[in-house]
């Protein structure tokens, strides 16, 4: 763990466009398993949204992805994984995160959470931590990758050979 990138280090993107953002979910759209939960934290208008639309497009998904934040939860089943997407935003606690069953097919499912950094992670073992942030006064958004246990750090080892071009030299 002292030289090279350990086991376990975040993976960094610069995103100078949405368009960017969303490639970024088509290729992470690539490692996803049945089961997996993705976790997306950052502020309001980060492009959490945005990028996981770019992760129901890599899905195969046609039915339109949009900010799930008056209904909490969607779950797409046209894509070659259901996706369940959720948002955090307005709970505030694990019980009412119970309250929504947010688990309920979780296991054949995907399931991307926004805003649901400190809630939602016991909901499976292992996780996918995203975190996207603005970078500047500009469009461009910074995202960093982080595993949480599981498979996820060989899987990111994988999208870092995929996702060259867009990987930040920070
Ligand atoms: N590099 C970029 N990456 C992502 N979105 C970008 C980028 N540049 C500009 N944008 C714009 O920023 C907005 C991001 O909105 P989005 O709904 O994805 O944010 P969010 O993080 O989901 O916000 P909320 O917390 O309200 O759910 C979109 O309008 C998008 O077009
Ligand atoms: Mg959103």
């Amino acid at each position: 763990m002292t030289e090279g990138r350990p086991q376990g280090a975040p993976l960094r993107f610069t995103l100078p466009t949405a368009d960017d953002t969303r490639a970024l979910g088509r290729a992470l759209a690539d490692v996803l398993a049945p089961g997996d939960l993705v976790v997306l934290t950052g502020p309001l208008g980060a492009g959490k949204t945005v990028l996981v639309q770019g992760l129901g497009a890599g899905l195969g998904i046609g039915s339109p992805v949009t900010s799930p934040t008056f209904v909490i939860a969607r779950v797409h089943r046209d894509g070659r994984l259901p996706l369940v997407h959720a948002d955090a935003y307005r709970l505030a606690s694990v019980a009412e995160v119970d309250d929504l069953d947010l688990d309920a097919d979780s296991a054949e499912s995907v399931t991307v959470v926004e805003w649901g950094s400190g809630l939602v992670e016991r909901l499976a073992d292992a996780h996918l931590e995203v975190r996207l942030d603005r970078a500047g006064a500009g469009d461009t958004r910074t995202a960093e990758l982080v595993p949480r246990g599981g498979t996820w750090p060989a899987r990111l080892a994988r999208l870092a050979a995929v996702a060259a071009p867009a990987r930040s030299r920070s």
